[in-house]
Parts: structure tokens; C-alpha cells; sequence
């Protein structure tokens, strides 16, 4: 399709009055729904697909997510979240969105969020778009990078369409993607005992239905979900779980600590294994941002303990309970050492910087002073370059840098040497007037792949750039 060139950043808006009118959301009086005491529901581990070829259908599907009437959501396959793809790395996996909703909500477009896609199989927010009306798009990926497997991981996958991509998340369309890599330690807590979990705001109007309201500034909910349950409560047994966590909110971040005071002990970023386990007492996540800790429950048998929420108060800081009911023998083992980050070139062929910020007149959210136009390519790395590329935050608000198609390793944030937790990620927090140095190699594959903020609504309001990896 051709590409329209961005006019203003009105989209959104007319987005938003477009989805009250389609849905018939009322004025939101989120009071008016019924609130389930907290803890009372079980959590819900989502599906899990582990086939080479998987077919994700976008539709309408009433789910059960407070008591009393459904919510009528934009789901993959009649899901939220949708379902967990699993798969080995190393082989070959397609995807088949296929776009079975309301024409109203237009052309959808799938993003593998954390995925080294080539630029085609990225789910690009302008270009490769499944029509309304049954349109589809095969994604496909490889499960290799820089010739070799690509690293295991705790992807996810979620609508990137152009100025909506806020309201369709919001909607329901997200899910987790895990990428198991035979190289990462086996030692480590499996099976029932690795547990996704996708944490996300909504809020809901008074019959029980989602009301999305575009606002530049950021949506946020005020329920906390946790695979959809609000605030659920999970049975574990006294030993050590795996949990991978995903913040997939639109704009909310959670600064997650154990009530009774004990540690994570945090293994991986959404990059992979982390070279070395790290004890963490809280962990402070931005949207698309993903941790993946052990909680040992080892002499804790009778205990509850809850996932809490230190960034926020009431019900917003209870995010689930953690009951320790099962005596259970732990064959699971955390090793010393887990996985060295690959190395990248000690020279950076360019040095680029990238200024997050606002427009001092029109308020719009920028990178180097522009919003995104998907005809302009704002920087041209040459395939198999090491570069180092630098990002400030002179906005007044914070944001999350999130690039896609390769993973970045940090050199300093704000002058000081990477943290060992985030020495490689994707999705960065970038705090008032910080900077962070990053260093990332551009693998395997040419073509145009999008940055940006990944607050739904500053990306969405087009604070979005766009490199071209050139050959
Ligand atoms: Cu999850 Cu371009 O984003
Ligand atoms: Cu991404
Ligand atoms: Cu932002």
C-alpha cells in the first residue's frame, strides 16, 4: 500500500471518537462496576501454541474479567491476553494474523515485540497491513540471529498500527511470546512452575465495558489485571517459581516488591538471561519492559505474600497474592553464572544522539524536534555496523526507548556504569533529564525498522523515528 504522510497528530483523537461511538462505551463512571474483593479469583495461565505455524485471529470476544456482564474485547483467537506462543529457538515459526473486526477498527498490523524480524516480518505500523473484512498478513520468523539461535526470551506480541496502537492494546489485542533456547542453564524452574504473567491497567464504565479515551499524556486504568484477573491470587508450592513478567501497559509502570519483605532474584531482562543472577527488593518496570525473577516460597508453607505495587496506593498497589498451600521437594537450581551478553565490536562505526522531547509550542511529543513521518528515515545504519546511539530526555516527562530488530547493551546511564540487571534490553526507561548510552549491532537484516516511546499514547501522538539498515 502507499504509505499516507502524516498531517498532524489528530489521528488518535478521531480514533477515540470513533471507538466511544462503535462501542457504545457511556461516560466512563468506572464506580459504578462491580469490584471483586481483592485476592478472591484464581489467576489464569493463558493457552499456550507451540506449533511451526500459528494463525492468530483478530475478533470480538466477550470475556470474563469483573463479575456480573462480560467485556466485549478485541482478541486474538476470542483470548486476552492472547495466546502464549512458545517456541524452540532455531526453528522456524510463521504467524498468521487474520483480521476479523468490526471494519471500524481499520487495518491491524503484528508486532513480535523483542524479535529479531526481518523489516517485512515486523509487524510495521504503515506497511504490510491486514485489511478489515478478513485481510490477512503471514508473519514469519526465523528463530536465528547473527548466524546463530537466537537467544531465549520473553517476547510479546501486540497490534502497532499507526496512531491506534494505544487504543487496540487497550482493546485486548497483546499476548506473550517465549522463545526456549536448549543453551540458557536447565536447571532452572520449568513446567508448571515458569509462569507468565502479563500485568496491565484497564478501567472499565459502569457495564462492565472498556472505555478508551485518547489523552497525549498517557491512558492509564485504575484496575490492575494480571493474565486478565483482577488481582488475582495464585497457589503455589513452598519452593522456586519462575516468573516472567510483563508490564503491558499502555503508560502505567509498577515498581513491583514482595510484602513480606523478601528479594527477587532477578535472572533476565526481555533480552534473555541476564550473565548473572542479581537479588533485587523491588524492581521498577516501564510499558513493554519484562523481568524475569525466581521468588523462592522455600520455608514460607501457610504464608501469603503479595506482588505489590510500591509506585502507586489502595487498590492500584495490590497486584496479586502469592498463597504458599503445596509442600513441594525443589529439584530446581539458580547457577552461579547464567549467560554472557555476546560481544559487539569494541569501536562504534557512527555515534548518533537522540533527543526525546516536546514541542514548546504545539506540546506534540518529539525525537530530534520531529514527529514520525513514515516517508522520512532518520538514520541509515550500514548492516553488520556496531554503532552507539545516545539518548536524552529533555520533555519534562518520562518515557521508555524502545527500538526494534536488535537487542542493545548499555554502556552508562546518566555517566554511570550499566547496573548489572540492565546491561541488555530493548525497551529502556528514560527518566527526566537522563541519558542513556547504548551500543547495538545491526545483524542480518536491511531495511526500515521503527523506534520510539513506548507510552501507546506519546507513540501514538508520533513519538516515533525510523532507521533504515543499508547494506
Ligand atoms: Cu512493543 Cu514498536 O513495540
Ligand atoms: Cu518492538
Ligand atoms: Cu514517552
Amino acid at each position: 500500500m502507499v504509505p499516507r504522510s502524516r498531517v498532524s497528530v489528530l489521528g488518535p483523537l478521531v480514533a477515540a471518537v470513533l471507538i466511544a461511538t462503535t462501542l457504545g462505551a457511556s461516560a466512563a463512571t468506572p464506580a459504578g462496576a462491580v469490584i471483586a474483593p481483592a485476592f478472591s479469583r484464581p489467576l489464569v495461565i493463558p493457552r499456550v501454541l507451540t506449533g511451526s505455524n500459528i494463525t492468530l485471529t483478530a475478533k470480538l470476544a466477550d470475556v470474563q474479567i469483573l463479575p456480573g456482564t462480560k467485556t466485549r474485547m478485541w482478541t486474538y483467537n476470542g483470548m486476552f491476553p492472547g495466546p502464549t506462543i512458545r517456541r524452540p529457538t532455531g526453528q522456524t515459526t510463521t504467524v498468521t494474523l487474520i483480521n476479523n473486526l468490526p471494519a471500524a477498527a481499520g487495518e491491524l498490523t503484528l508486532h513480535n515485540h523483542g524479535n529479531h524480524s526481518t523489516a517485512q516480518n515486523d509487524g510495521q505500523p504503515d506497511d504490510f497491513l491486514a485489511a478489515p473484512n478478513g485481510g490477512s498478513v503471514t508473519y514469519t520468523y526465523t528463530g536465528t540471529e547473527a548466524g546463530a539461535n537466537e537467544r531465549g526470551a520473553f517476547q510479546w506480541y501486540h497490534d502497532h498500527r499507526m496512531d491506534v496502537t494505544g487504543r487496540n492494546v487497550w482493546m485486548g489485542l497483546a499476548g506473550m511470546y517465549i522463545i526456549d533456547d536448549p543453551a540458557d542453564p536447565r536447571t532452572l524452574p520449568k513446567g508448571e512452575f515458569d509462569v507468565p504473567l502479563l500485568v496491565a491497567d484497564r478501567s472499565f464504565d459502569a457495564n462492565n465495558q472498556l472505555a478508551y479515551r485518547f489523552n497525549a499524556a498517557g491512558v492509564t486504568g485504575n484496575r490492575i489485571l494480571v493474565n486478565s484477573v483482577p488481582q488475582p491470587y495464585f497457589n503455589v508450592g513452598d519452593r522456586k517459581y519462575r516468573f516472567r513478567i510483563l508490564n503491558a501497559s499502555n503508560s502505567r509502570s509498577y515498581d513491583f516488591a514482595l510484602s513480606n519483605g523478601q528479594s527477587f532474584i532477578q535472572i533476565g531482562t526481555e533480552s534473555g538471561l541476564l550473565p548473572a543472577p542479581v537479588r533485587r527488593s523491588h524492581i521498577l518496570i516501564g510499558p513493554a519492559e519484562r523481568v524475569d525473577v525466581v521468588i523462592d516460597f522455600a520455608r514460607r508453607l501457610g504464608k501469603r505474600i503479595v506482588l505489590q505495587n510500591l509506585a502507586a496506593d489502595g487498590s492500584l498497589r495490590q497486584v496479586m497474592q502469592f498463597r504458599v498451600t503445596r509442600d513441594l521437594t525443589d529439584t530446581s537450581s539458580i547457577p552461579a553464572t547464567l549467560r554472557p551478553l555476546p560481544a559487539l565490536d569494541a569501536t562504534s562505526a557512527v555515534t548518533r544522539t537522540f533527543e526525546f522531547g516536546r514541542n514548546r509550542f504545539s506540546g506534540a511529543w518529539t525525537i530530534n524536534d520531529q514527529v514520525f513521518d513514515p516517508n522520512r528515515i532518520d538514520a541509515s545504519p550500514r548492516l553488520g555496523d556496531t554503532e552507539t546511539w545516545i539518548f536524552t530526555n529533555k520533555s519534562g516527562s518520562n518515557h521508555i526507548v524502545h527500538l526494534h530488530d536488535v537487542d542493545q547493551q548499555l554502556v552508562s546511564r546518566n555517566g554511570v556504569a550499566a547496573k548489572p540487571y540492565e546491561r541488555m534490553k530493548e525497551s529502556w526507561s528514560l527518566g527526566i533529564g537522563e541519558t542513556i548510552v547504548l551500543k547495538l549491532k545491526f545483524t542480518d537484516n536491511p531495511g526500515k525498522f521503527v523506534f520510539h516511546c513506548h507510552i501507546l499514547e506519546h507513540e501514538d501522538a508520533a513519538m516515533m523515528a525510523q532507521f533504515e539498515v543499508v547494506p
